[in-house]
């Protein structure tokens, strides 16, 4: 976002520290536990976005009113969050690899592997999805005439194609830009995966299998299924 658009200023709320470089001058990092609260950023933000956070909030619904909080008036609230688990249809989950099926997806592996350690950590990691399903459609801050909530299921990896050239480039490039997202934030499962008590090397042996077999469709399914809820907030005061 603060790469992409230079003249605004962009605040990153994480519990831990980011570890990156080059981070471009508009951005800001904070540490901060979202569950404790957003009211230092009440009323300051254009936009508030969250996304891949199912599992991150105790109180899901209190947590969509603390983000709405943070907008200024007329702001907007994105929240992206997706289903781990990975299928072919929406509902056929793709095989997860095992010994006996070494076709299997490490990355359904890994997602299934780490529910455990979610629920350990005190998180339904259904929760987030139920409550964007129900929304805030009866927040008093929010204008019912501009809050949608969808379903949308893109594929992963480049594999998705079309006779028509324009959309084939078009399936492409979402294709890729989902897979690299998701490995990227694969990468934050390690948390739910030690508390799931499994143990340092199979965290290992499990992303290194999932970064590497990137490239490999069998290593993936095509599709994984995203929530998406943005409101238009017009503030009461
Ligand atoms: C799956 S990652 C998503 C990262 C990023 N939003 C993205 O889409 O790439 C979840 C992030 O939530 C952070 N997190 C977990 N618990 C949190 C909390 N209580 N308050 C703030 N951040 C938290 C983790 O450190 C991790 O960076």
């Amino acid at each position: 976002m603060a790469e992409r658009y230079p003249h605004v200023h962009v605040l990153g709320i994480d519990i831990k520290p980011q570890h990156r470089s080059n981070v471009p001058s508009n951005y800001l990092s904070e540490i901060c536990d979202v569950n404790d609260g957003l009211e230092k950023f009440y009323g300051q933000f254009d936009l508030v976005h969250t996304r891949f956070t199912a599992g991150v909030f105790s109180d899901p619904q209190a947590a969509l009113i603390e983000m709405e909080r943070c907008l200024k008036p007329g702001g907007l609230l994105i929240i992206i969050s997706a289903s781990f688990l990975i299928s072919e249809d929406r509902k056929t989950m793709y095989p997860l690899y095992t010994q006996a099926n070494p076709q299997g997806s490490w990355f359904q592996r890994s997602a299934i592997g780490g529910f455990p350690g979610v629920k350990k950590l005190g998180v339904d990691p259904r929760l987030l999805e139920r409550e964007i399903d129900k929304g805030l459609w009866n927040h008093e801050l929010l204008d019912p005439s501009s809050c949608t909530a969808a379903l949308i299921t893109p594929p992963i990896g480049p594999w998705a194609t079309s006779l028509n050239p324009a959309e084939a480039a078009r399936l492409k490039k979402v294709g890729e830009y989902w897979r690299n997202n998701i490995l990227i934030v694969h990468h934050h499962w390690e948390r739910v995966y030690e508390a799931s008590g499994r143990s340092r090397a199979e965290w290992e042996l499990t992303v290194k299998n999932v970064d590497e077999g990137a490239e490999g469709r069998m290593f993936w399914e095509m599709l994984i299924n995203l929530q998406n809820f943005a409101s238009l907030v017009i503030m009461g005061q």
